[in-house]
Order: C-alpha cells, then sequence, then structure tokens
C-alpha cells in the first residue's frame, strides 16, 4: 500500500506499523528541530515513514533501525539507510539527534500476542519497558549537544519518562502535544547535559 503524506509517498507492508497520528507528531517535531546536515538516527522505524520525511525535506545524514525483518525491508525499500538490529546493540558511533516512537502501550503478558505487530505495539505493563531499555544506551550514543526525541503518551506516564531522564542528566522540553479520543501525545526532547 502507497501512504502519501506531505511532500512524500512510500510502501507499507503487512507485519509493518501503519503509520499513523504519533508518526506524523514525531515527524512534525523531527522536521522543526533539524539543523542542516546533522546525524540522526531513528530507531525503530517502521515503514521508514519519518527518515523518508526527513530525507526529502533536510539535510540531514539518516540511519533508521528496527528490530522487525519486515520493517527493515520496508525501510529500504523505501530508500533510506537501515540496520536491522535491537534498540541500540547494532550501532557504532554518535548522533546529533536520536528519534523514537516506542511501543508504549501497557500490555499484560495474556494480552500479548505471537507477531511483529504485537512489537510495535507492546510496551510491557507499564508501557515503558522498551523505553526504559532504550535510554539506558542512548546517552552513548549522542554527540555533544545531542538529543533524543521520544512520542511519549498520556497511558505510558509522560511524568515518569520525564523525571527518569532528568535523573539521567537530561534536560527535557516539551517540543509538540496533541489530544486523542483515548490520550494524550507529547514528543519530547531530551538535551544531554554532559559533565565538564
Ligand atoms: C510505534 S512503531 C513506530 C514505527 C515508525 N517509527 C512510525 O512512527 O511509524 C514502533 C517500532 O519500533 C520497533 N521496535 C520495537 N522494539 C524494538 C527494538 N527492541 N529494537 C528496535 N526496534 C524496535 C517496532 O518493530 C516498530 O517498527
Amino acid at each position: 500500500m502507497n501512504i502519501h503524506y506531505k511532500n512524500i509517498t512510500i510502501k507499507t507492508t503487512p507485519s509493518v506499523y501503519e503509520p499513523s497520528e504519533d508518526s506524523f507528531l514525531l515527524a512534525e517535531a523531527a522536521l522543526s528541530e533539524i539543523k542542516d546536515s546533522e546525524r540522526i538516527l531513528e530507531v525503530g522505524c517502521g515503514s521508514g515513514i519519518i527518515s523518508a520525511l526527513i530525507k526529502t525535506n533536510t539535510k540531514a545524514k539518516i540511519v533508521g533501525i528496527d528490530i522487525n525483518p519486515y520493517a527493515a525491508a520496508c525501510t529500504k525499500e523505501n530508500d533510506i539507510d537501515v540496520i536491522r538490529g535491537d534498540l541500540l546493540n547494532a550501532i557504532k558511533g554518535k548522533f546529533d539527534m536520536i528519534i523514537f516512537n516506542p511501543p508504549y502501550l501497557p500490555t499484560a503478558k495474556e494480552e500479548s500476542t505471537e507477531d511483529w505487530i504485537n512489537v510495535a505495539l507492546d510496551g510491557g505493563y507499564d508501557g515503558r519497558r522498551i523505553i526504559w531499555r532504550f535510554l539506558e544506551d542512548a546517552g552513548n550514543h549522542l554527540a555533544e549537544n545531542g538529543r533524543i526525541l521520544m512520542l511519549v503518551s498520556s497511558l505510558t506516564g509522560i511524568e515518569e519518562i520525564k523525571s527518569k531522564m532528568r535523573a539521567m542528566n537530561y534536560a527535557i522540553e516539551d517540543l509538540i502535544q496533541e489530544r486523542f479520543m483515548f490520550e494524550q501525545l507529547t514528543v519530547i526532547k531530551g538535551t544531554k547535559i554532559h559533565a565538564p
């Protein structure tokens, strides 16, 4: 299936997260934050829609990573450099910005299913399981003044995520938020404060 968004058209395939309001909100925030030739990593790139928008509209150098092989193949088909891997495990080097629209839905064990769409949505019992794992390593891959742009939901606990990030030495800013029927989505920017 083809998806048209702003000035791009991308392909999506079954077993890959279909771009939705969360994808579009994060894409908007990323476009407004990226400065020309920055190095950008998109974790959990899915179809590659956010990366494709960045590639088309900025001079930034972008690479995506996703654990889902179908997502990695789809992103590649959409002409984005991509790696298949678990969060940042396969990543070497540092980036000016790391973008992540994580799986954030609180999901009890008995609700989870054995398919790749579950991997795109299932954030564990409190919605924060993958986010915590991501934050443990993300700082190691940020260049000086590097920042994280992450989509978070009221279903997941926005304040909990912000206070964890503050405790990890990030300065936090809300970039954009929107209310939907069941949740509020916010894109937060975390800028790593490096010790002098
Ligand atoms: C909510 S979807 C977002 C997809 C896309 N970025 C978008 O906004 O449309 C979350 C994505 O994270 C990926 N993902 C989940 N766990 C991951 C992990 N441990 N490592 C890498 N990617 C992961 C999923 O496969 C999925 O593509």
